[in-house]
């Protein structure tokens, strides 16, 4: 078992984890970073916001973007991080899928070749209810790069708390494939509350398989989880 899980109860401290695994990358001279959106990313963000961490020299690629909104929709994934992230932390670039593109095949083809152009020293994840990482929703090639995904109607459900209703929650999103995550050196994932127990008790004790995308993570060398879930409960 190469997944580090690192169980931490309170939430505060928890965070304070993932500050901590942050600053020690950029203190080890890291300077390209895969983020996330979500929930759980919220109150990681906000102890960044009010840390003195300075990303200035770094370059920042996001995991997914939705396909049909606009970027300047308040719920698109650029609105998060600019809100969340990097109008108090700019990154010398951030680059997130355009979801507005006319071709968003080709878009995802063109992401992809950036990313690999790229060597992502850090990659942070959340983790969906059903196992998904970024959008790669259940049975997913292990082999995917940068893709195209329509949602499975559960996706769009968990995700329906931050539109006004579930059919403005968009239908497809262009997210980094499996084989596009598993090529960073260093994964951190968190996952927090009773909802992800299933997908997190995979992802420790399950066998590797498509239909559960998170457990492609036991196949990567160096992945921390930080959970408050005891899971021997
Ligand atoms: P959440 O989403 O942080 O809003 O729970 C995580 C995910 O779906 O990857």
């Amino acid at each position: 078992m190469v997944v580090k899980l690192e169980v931490i109860n309170e939430l505060d401290s928890l965070y304070n984890r993932a500050v901590e695994l942050i600053t020690e990358q950029l203190n080890n001279g890291a300077n390209t970073f895969g983020l996330a959106t979500g929930g759980t990313m919220l109150p990681l963000y906000e102890k960044i916001r009010q840390s003195d961490l300075d990303f200035s020299n770094c370059i920042s690629v996001n995991l997914d973007e939705y396909v049909g909104i606009a970027q300047s929709h308040p719920e698109s994934y650029r609105s998060f991080m600019n809100t969340q992230l990097f109008d108090a932390k700019p990154f010398k670039q951030s680059y997130l899928p355009n979801g507005e593109a006319n071709n968003v095949q080709e878009e995802a083809q063109n992401y992809e070749n950036l990313l690999k152009s790229l060597t992502l020293d850090f990659q942070l994840l959340g983790i969906g209810e059903n196992g998904h990482i970024g959008f790669n929703e259940p049975g997913t090639a292990f082999t995917s790069e940068t893709h195209v995904v329509k949602l499975t109607e559960s996706t769009r459900k968990a995700n329906a708390r931050f539109f006004d209703s579930i059919d403005e929650v968009p239908k497809e999103a262009i997210t980094m494939g499996i084989a596009s995550i598993l090529r960073a050196k260093c994964i951190v994932l968190i996952a927090v509350g009773e909802k992800k127990r299933a997908a997190l008790e995979a992802l420790v004790y399950g066998e590797v398989t498509e239909d559960i995308p998170v457990t492609c993570l036991q196949q990567h060398p160096n992945v921390i989880v930080l959970t408050d879930l005891d899971l021997s409960k």
